[in-house]
């Protein structure tokens, strides 16, 4: 694919959600984290999405006066409610002011979910007025591009019943299973190139799907080892709409630098 020419995509408010995922492990430490990327997210004007543990949910809820950080979850049930122990309904989420819920994340893929229940939950997500971040990304590059089939796919399978109507609340997360780090922020970026190319063939399958102002005007965040160093590029050369952030979530100074130079690329 060739990137000489950038396409002239609608400008959007850049998004960053930070995914906790199994972390930190108190609620005290939770509410002290929220409330540093509260402080940080004041002076950056950033829009932010806490993606915290189902049990601190209520609790950090409580933090969420006067601020712009909204309450993500990780995950949630297709199901309203029902007799499947251990799971979350996408009301329970709702009820606790939660507005974004990462759907298909690899962690989870990897345990086994499949592309037709992460297709489920981006539509009992968006029933019950929230917005799904669903995440697809390849597990490996190769050379003859079938990393890209694998994306198509996924999207595919997840997009089937969402309509034209639907797309613009759905946030989807490009996130190279290759280059999502152990849990500190360090692992193998994407470069803005591998980043980019992959935003145009979204824009491509979503233009297909739906047409290309709907393409255009889709949020496509991108996440794995994202870190203060390689923000401004994925932005400025990779044409990211915002990012998806786990191991540099969890340092407050990391993150905040994140946020930071999210504000001074200027288009928020
Ligand atoms: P990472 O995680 O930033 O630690 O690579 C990203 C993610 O898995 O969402």
């Amino acid at each position: 694919m060739a990137f000489g020419k950038k396409t002239t995509s609608i400008k959007k408010e850049i998004l960053v959600v930070a995914n906790w995922k199994m972390n930190p492990t108190a609620i005290g430490d939770a509410k002290r984290l929220f409330l540093e990327v509260k402080k940080a997210a004041r002076h950056t004007k950033v829009p932010a999405v806490i993606a915290a543990p189902f049990p601190y949910i209520a609790e950090l809820r409580k933090l969420t006066h006067n601020t712009h950080v909204s309450l993500g979850a990780q995950d949630a049930h297709f199901e309203r409610s029902g007799t499947y122990t251990g799971e979350v309904s996408p009301l329970m989420l709702k009820s606790l002011g939660v507005s974004h819920v990462i759907v298909g994340h690899s962690e989870r893929r990897a345990g086994g979910e499949t592309d037709e229940t992460i297709s489920k939950k981006v539509t009992a997500t968006l029933k019950a007025g929230m917005t799904p971040i669903l995440c697809i990304g390849e597990t490996k590059r190769d050379s003859a591009g079938q990393y890209l089939g694998v994306v198509e796919k996924q999207l595919r399978a997840a997009l089937k019943p969402i309509a034209k109507t639907q797309i613009k609340n759905v946030v989807l997360a490009y996130e190279p299973v290759w280059a999502i780090s152990k849990g500190d922020g360090k692992g193998k970026t994407a470069t803005p190139a591998d980043a980019y190319e992959m935003k145009l063939f979204i824009q491509k399958l979503l233009t297909d799907r739906y047409d290309r102002k709907t393409a255009e005007s889709t949020h496509i965040i991108y996440g794995g080892s994202v870190n203060p160093k390689n923000a401004e590029e994925l932005l400025e050369e990779g044409m990211v709409d915002g990012f998806l952030v786990g191991g540099a979530s969890l340092k407050p100074k990391e993150f905040t630098a994140v946020l930071a130079a999210v504000h001074n690329h200027g288009t928020h």
